[in-house]
C-alpha cells in the first residue's frame, strides 16, 4: 500500500518543485518529438514557456505541495481553462500517452508512476467531457 494521496506525499514522491519542474520539461519534449503528440502539441498558441509553468505551478498544488497557482495566474478550473479546444479520447489519450512517456525519464517509483498517471487521467477526462459539451450541436 502506498499514502500517496496524503498531505505532500505525492509532492515529494514526484521530487518536490524541481522533480515537477523536469517532468513537466520532458513531457512537452515527448509532445513534441513523438508523432501522438503533433496535433495536442499544435492546439498551443500561448508562450510555451508560460504554458510549462502553469503545469508547473498547478501540479505542485495538486500533488500536496505549495498552492501558488491562483496567486500567480489567478483561479481557474482544469476542465474550463480547456473548454476552447476540441479534445476528445484520442486527444485526452495522447496527452497522457506523452506524460506516460516523460515518466520513463523520471526517477520515480513503479508505484509512483502508476498512481500518477491514473490520478492525471481523472482530468484528462473531465476536460473531454466538458469540451464534448461545449462543441457538440
Ligand atoms: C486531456 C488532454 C489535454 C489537452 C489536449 C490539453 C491541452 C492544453 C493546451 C493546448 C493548453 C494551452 C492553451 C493555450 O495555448 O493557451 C493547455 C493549457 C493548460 N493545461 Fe492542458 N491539456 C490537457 C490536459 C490537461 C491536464 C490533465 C491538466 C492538469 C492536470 C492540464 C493543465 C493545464 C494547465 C494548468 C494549462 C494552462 C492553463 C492556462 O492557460 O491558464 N491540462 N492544455
Amino acid at each position: 500500500m502506498n499514502n500517496y494521496g496524503t498531505l505532500d506525499s505525492s509532492y515529494i514522491a514526484a521530487g518536490k518543485e524541481v522533480g515537477i519542474r523536469k517532468l513537466v520539461d520532458d513531457f512537452y519534449h515527448q509532445m513534441e518529438t513523438q508523432k501522438r503528440g503533433q496535433y495536442i502539441r499544435a492546439m498551443h498558441k500561448g508562450d510555451l514557456d508560460v504554458i510549462k509553468d502553469k503545469l508547473s505551478v498547478f501540479l505542485m498544488g495538486w500533488l500536496g505541495g505549495p498552492r501558488n497557482y491562483a496567486q500567480k495566474y489567478g483561479q481557474m478550473s482544469i476542465p474550463m481553462v480547456h473548454k476552447h479546444l476540441v479534445i476528445g479520447e484520442e486527444e485526452r489519450d495522447a496527452w497522457l500517452y506523452c506524460m506516460n512517456e516523460a515518466l520513463k525519464y523520471q526517477n520515480y517509483s513503479e508505484d509512483f508512476k502508476d498512481y500518477l498517471i491514473a490520478q492525471l487521467s481523472r482530468p484528462a477526462e473531465a476536460i473531454r467531457r466538458v469540451s464534448r459539451m461545449e462543441h457538440s450541436g
